[in-house]
């Protein structure tokens, strides 16, 4: 859980720039509405929101959307992680020291054990938790009433959670990358709060190399800010922009050092793949939920890699990006192709 103490001046400004409010969020279109309509029927029967399940890649809002839920039903939210509750014990104490109608957040609650899952099944549907009392033949299971308190899961991997929790979350949301325009937006309003000059052509440059991302275009913004401060005249326009991502090595497509490394070893190590994800992993040096969250959906959604049962294969627009020969003669024009940007 957060405490005033853990959170730094990069952090405090990052809390800064999220919205409050439903209406100023930006992007997911399709959640917002349907948000708006189940948060607007739960105020008027005067009941808690049913579970919420918010899956998608990292960085999208996850987060965000479950403090603007706790905002719009004028309630409090209580947040932890799914590696956090390490015992029934601790899930039992969170889950007793709620309020009605509060929120409980639970990130990465893909990776929370099943025996503490368990416990989470009568806690959701019935709002109630058996506890066992003592050892052996005299353990006695008490049954304690919990208030009506609505779960808000968020996951990168929702096929990780098990059947019997992802179905009793009523509401389930699929997060997906936002549009440029959509991060343009989130960059101007985010420039605004951080008191950052920048024009509309210098927050499309910056948004174009965002991976569909607002926590990407955020740093993004505030690194393209420090370039401008030092090496410019303070303000962001195209070409500043354009200047500090090619001293932060990201490309037109916002593919960093990471993501060229994983196409060069997909495509030089192991003759365009198919390669298992933790031998990619151990020659790239990096964590395989790095990999698999935070690299690869941006990846596949460029179409620059496919996943196999074999293994993760290099498409032929990951040879033409890095300017290789490819495996095959391409017969349809890609989005890498010169002049298709
Ligand atoms: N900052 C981060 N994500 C945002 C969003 N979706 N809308 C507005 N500001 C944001």
């Amino acid at each position: 859980m957060l405490s005033a103490e853990t959170i730094g001046d990069e952090d405090s400004m990052d809390i800064a720039l999220r919205p409050v409010r439903l209406t100023d969020y930006i992007g997911q279109e399709k959640v917002k509405n349907n948000l708006a309509v189940f948060i607007a029927a739960a105020r008027t029967r005067n009941q808690s929101l049913d579970h919420v399940l918010l899956s998608g890649p990292p960085g999208l809002g996850k987060t965000t959307l479950a403090s603007i839920i706790s905002q719009e039903m004028g309630s409090s939210i209580r947040r932890t992680s799914g590696p956090a509750i390490e015992r029934p014990g601790d899930l039992a104490a969170i889950l007793t020291n709620l309020e009605p109608g509060d929120i409980l957040f639970i990130d990465e609650i893909h990776r929370m054990n099943r025996s503490i899952e368990e416990i989470m099944y009568p806690a959701m549907e019935d709002f109630c938790i058996d506890i066992v009392i003592g050892k052996g033949p005299a353990a006695r299971t008490l049954q304690i009433d919990l208030p009506r308190f609505t779960l808000v899961g968020a996951t990168t991997r929702p096929g990780l959670l098990s059947s019997p929790l992802r179905d009793r979350f009523g509401i389930n949301f699929r997060l997906d990358f936002y549009d440029e325009v959509e991060l343009a937006h989130i960059i101007t309003r985010a420039a605004s709060i951080l008191n950052i000059s920048i024009d509309a052509a210098g927050a499309a440059e910056i948004a174009r190399c965002s991976r569909g991302t607002p926590r990407v275009a955020n740093r993004l913004l505030k690194r393209v800010a420090d370039f401008a401060l030092v090496k410019g005249s303070g303000r962001i326009n195209r070409k500043s922009a354009l200047q500090a991502l090619g001293m932060l090595e990201i490309d037109s497509h916002g593919l960093d050092m990471m993501d060229r490394m994983i196409l060069e070893a997909i495509i030089i190590k192991f003759n365009g793949g198919p390669v298992g994800l933790e031998t990619l992993a151990a020659s790239v040096s990096e964590e395989t939920d790095t990999l698999t969250d935070v690299c690869e959906p941006y990846l596949l959604k460029l179409g620059l890699i496919n996943k196999t049962p074999r293994g993760r294969v290099a498409t032929e627009n990951a040879y033409r990006l890095l300017g290789l020969a490819s495996r095959q003669t391409l017969t349809e024009p890609s989005l890498f192709e010169e002049g298709s940007q």
